[in-house]
């Protein structure tokens, strides 16, 4: 990363060209789920080692699954060591949820119990991933529709588990806004109260509305205006960190993209400036 502006872009195999070309497309870096390539070869690996000639990649994991009662999955780890040593990764972030139980993958990312015990049982679970990996592990919160008989808030959870670890944050702003929409509580006062010097990269997405009360983190819409108000208020008080775009499908209209890049990139201007 060059400047102290950075907006990336999720890189995603349907529409990898416009990377390379960028007739439609300008992001500063790129994010990949390592789970995609790391057993690829032939073509795929080629083109992934033209993007690493080209920009910086951070690493987002689909599938560490940091919250599960499963013994942790050292050989995955070391997979992911070696990758993101191969492609030069800096940033290996993971979702501060679990994905599996008993080994088996479950197609959504589950939010953890908050509670004392699950507390301890990540963040050592986070020191061990840490300690394989050589580097800081960084932790999304994710959005999520149920929440286990929490004895804690989300906020003390997140706090908590920062502080036991040492890891750092992903902040997902889209995902403060999609949970305090669906929980009904107060986003700003949400991020107020994250550990905002130990956040090391913003996450930024489109979602869907499904009814009055209900609205789903899809990554297959364009970002709206309350959540670009959020990320306002989140970028005037943490400063000169990676801003990640995030769309996962719905790539019909790619200038739409450039036109979602070049606002964050305003925001971040008019707060960093
Ligand atoms: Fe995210």
């Amino acid at each position: 990363m060059k400047n102290n502006i950075n907006i990336g872009l999720g890189f995603k195999k349907e529409i990898y060209q416009e990377f390379f070309h960028n007739k439609n497309i300008k992001p500063d870096f790129v994010e990949i789920a390592p789970e995609n390539w790391i057993n690829l070869g032939g073509k795929w690996k080629q083109v992934l080692n033209k993007i690493r000639d080209k920009y910086d990649i951070v690493a987002h994991g689909l599938s560490l699954s940091i919250g599960s009662i499963d013994d942790l999955d050292v050989g995955f780890v070391k997979k992911i060591k070696d990758f993101i040593t191969e492609f030069d990764i800096k940033i290996y972030s993971e979702h501060l949820s679990f994905a599996k139980t008993q080994n088996a993958h479950l197609y959504d990312l589950l939010p953890i119990p908050f509670n004392k015990e699950s507390i301890k049982h990540v963040s050592q679970r986070i020191l061990k991933v840490q300690d394989i990996l050589k580097q800081e592990l960084v932790i999304e919160n994710i959005s999520y529709y149920t929440s286990f008989e929490p004895e804690i808030s989300e906020i003390e959870f997140i706090n908590e588990i920062i502080k036991q670890s040492q890891c750092k944050l992903l902040l997902d702003v889209n995902n403060v806004y999609v949970n305090s929409f669906n929980h009904n509580y107060d986003p700003y006062n949400f991020i107020n109260n994250m550990p905002l010097d130990k956040v090391k990269y913003i996450h930024m997405a489109g979602h869907k509305k499904i009814s009055n009360d209900l609205i789903i983190d899809t990554h297959g819409e364009a970002i709206i205006n309350d959540v670009y108000k959020l990320f306002d208020f989140t970028t005037s008080k943490i400063k000169n960190i990676p801003i990640l775009l995030e769309r996962d499908f719905n790539f019909d209209d790619i200038p739409g993209l450039q036109l979602e890049i070049n606002s964050l990139r305003k925001i971040c201007l008019n707060n960093w400036n």
